[in-house]
């Protein structure tokens, strides 16, 4: 098989805008405003911003523009290229390791295409949702299988339609006109939440980093999002590469996509993230976060209503642009080669794609099975406020052991307890009285609390709590979510009038087959423990998050290192840099003594790479090295 593009039948994008918009518009999707603003709420803030921005600008853009080099050198989908340009040093790579990894390649973009449909369904949800002031709950909505089913097969046909029409018309006409406006609006809604009151704590936690946070999951997630968002690590510049006409300059394509991505994800991070914390969401609610803030606050603008809905219209259409281009890596292996024609290939990979994302649909509470699958086979008992004075860990295991089974090393925690004191205005006594008893049940236990009129104010001391800065922020959160705001500086802490100045809280794991021998065994000698409650929980996962765990993170960390060894060691890197040359003519002059574009993006690719996403993926096996 040549190794020569054949652009008459496999076709070209018309232009270098149209190359960087169809890119970017595959770049730019859910993964900048849905996924990123949780990722990060999940890891912490803006340590994980900086650990992401350090990724894109070293891992990510090397390998993106290798991936754009590799397609276009080849002129193939993924698994032919691997296979094409594999005799060059070993027969092994030839036959196995090559296709194996252009394999994963279209894996990835279908297992990816399965889920990400659902939540774009939930896009199109939302339209309807703004523009007719339903107020769906998101937990009812997402829950509901009449809803999230079809709205995902209104999705994946929207996706079939486009790719078996053939792209280059359809992407690259629409990218130029919805990219621009998707911006437009994004800028928006960044004003309104900025501007809402409390913002600018989301801010400071966003952009200023405590890099105490960071730890190899954290990393890991980082490198795992830049590789999402950017589009990198799934064959998919290979394939895009491959379109791409020799005249145009790899080098400023590929930072132009990379730019307008992470600009954007910055941009839906600052979005999202002010509004969390200025409407007393918590921000690390996971997948739901988007679709539970931004409703709130469309609610809260003037046009709301339209630009709400246009803005969910928009996100549609940024998840469109991305969703065409997981399927067209599949679909692309089928057309080359002749192996099925454009159409059929569309339309089978699509509805299977939609099969396999069926469970990720019913994640979220539409099935019990999906929603809660259990990985470990322990539960965690958790004792809180024993008496420690009465309960040594000498008499606790004497009572477990009554019950004659194994259990894990226990976990003492011992905290410190404050009385938290704020005042708020007369006319808001009700409502905060309400809010305190919700608070003691879920963010921040007390023993009890009291309340005194003061000159048009009243005063409330919660006694006995615990958590510092973090009950402060959710006593603020809870409050903010009523309308009342009170300062952080009106609240004070200090050590708890209350005689038991400590708290112990002990857990432990408990294989599941024991923990009713465990729990009963504690509960018939609460005389002498003494603890105010024992609570009993297990770890579940959701099918949906496997499939983003292994496919939307593991699986690209792996291609992607694969990528650089295949690319950066395999091949001959003097090919590499000959196609880069085309078309960006300095890439081979020196920059400054003798150093070239080319010799630091070879060393990139090679050495800094994949020595970095090695580390990582220890890092996920259990391996530390720092
Ligand atoms: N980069 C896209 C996003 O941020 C997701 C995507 C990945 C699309 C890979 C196509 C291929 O939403």
């Amino acid at each position: 098989m040549s190794a020569t593009p054949s652009p008459d039948n496999r076709g070209q994008w018309g232009s270098k805008i149209g190359f960087i918009l169809a890119a970017a518009g595959s770049a730019v999707g859910l993964g900048n405003i849905w996924r990123f603003p949780y990722v990060t709420g999940e890891n912490g803030g803006a340590a994980f911003v900086f650990v992401y921005l350090a990724c894109v600008l070293i891992i990510g853009l090397p390998l993106m523009w290798a991936e754009l080099a590799f397609g276009r050198l080849t002129g193939k989908n993924p698994v032919d290229a691997f296979r094409d340009t594999g005799e060059a040093k070993n027969v092994w790579l030839y036959k196995f390791a090559g296709p194996a990894v252009g394999w994963l390649c279209l894996a990835a973009c279908f297992c990816v295409l399965s889920y990400y449909g659902v939540i774009a369904g939930w896009t199109i949800g939302y339209i309807y949702d703004t523009l007719a002031k339903a107020n769906l709950e998101f937990k009812t909505f997402a829950a509901n299988p009449n809803w999230v089913i079809p709205l995902f097969a209104v999705f994946i046909c929207g996706t079939i339609y486009i790719v078996q029409a053939g792209i280059e018309k359809g992407i690259e006409k629409w990218s130029k006109i919805l990219m621009p406006l998707l911006l437009g609006l994004v800028f928006v809604v960044i004003i309104r939440s900025l501007t809402l009151e409390g913002a600018s704590e989301g801010v400071k936690w966003f952009l200023s980093p405590d890099f105490s946070a960071l730890n190899g999951k954290v990393v890991l997630a980082a490198l795992g999002q830049a590789f999402f968002s950017l589009s990198v690590g799934w064959g998919l510049m290979i394939t895009y590469g491959s379109y791409m006409p020799k005249s145009q300059n790899i080098m400023s394509n590929g930072f132009w996509v990379a730019l307008m991505d992470t600009g954007v994800a910055l941009l839906g991070g600052l979005m999202v993230i002010p509004a969390v914390f200025a409407l007393g969401f918590p921000v690390d609610a996971g997948p739901t976060l988007t679709f539970e803030t931004l409703p709130a606050v469309f609610e809260k603008m003037p046009f709301g209503i339209v630009v709400g809905g246009l803005f969910f219209l928009l996100l549609t259409v940024a998840a469109v642009t991305s969703s065409i281009s997981m399927l067209e890596v599949p679909v692309s292996y089928f057309v080359d080669g002749k192996r099925a024609s454009r159409k059929k290939a569309a339309i089978l990979v699509g509805i299977v794609a939609f099969a396999v994302g069926l469970p990720s649909a019913l994640s979220f509470g539409g099935s019990e099975t999906f929603s809660k699958i259990v990985t470990t086979n322990e539960a965690t008992l958790k004792i809180t406020d024993i008496n420690a004075s009465v309960a040594t860990p000498e008499k606790l295991s004497t009572v477990i052991d009554g019950a004659e089974t194994e259990v894990g090393p226990m976990n003492y925690s011992v905290t410190n307890l404050e009385d938290l004191k704020f005042a708020v205005a007369e006319k808001d006594h009700n409502t905060t009285s309400g809010i305190i008893e919700a608070l003691k049940g879920e963010n921040v236990p007390h023993l009890k609390h009291s309340e005194s009129a003061n000159g048009g104010q009243v005063e409330f001391v919660l006694v006995s709590v615990d958590g510092g800065k973090k009950s402060v922020a959710e006593v603020r959160r809870a409050l903010a979510r009523k309308d009342i705001r009170i300062p952080e500086s009106a609240v004070s802490l200090s050590p708890t009038s209350d005689s038991a100045k400590a708290r112990t809280d002990v857990s432990f794991a408990v294989p599941h087959s024991n923990t009713n021998a465990v729990y009963t065994a504690l509960v018939e000698n609460n005389a002498t423990l003494g603890f105010a409650s024992i609570d009993l929980s297990t770890e579940s996962t959701t099918f949906f998050d496997i499939m983003d765990k292994y496919f939307g993170t593991l699986c690209l960390v792996i291609i992607s290192l694969s990528v650089s060894l295949y690319v950066g060691w395999m091949m001959d890197s003097r090919k590499m840099v000959a196609e880069m040359e085309q078309g960006c003519s300095g890439f081979t002059k020196p920059l400054f003594g003798n150093v070239a574009p080319a010799d630091i993006w070879i060393f990139f690719l090679r050495i800094v790479c994949p020595i970095v996403i090695f580390v990582v993926l220890l890092g996920k096996f259990g391996v530390e090295i720092f």
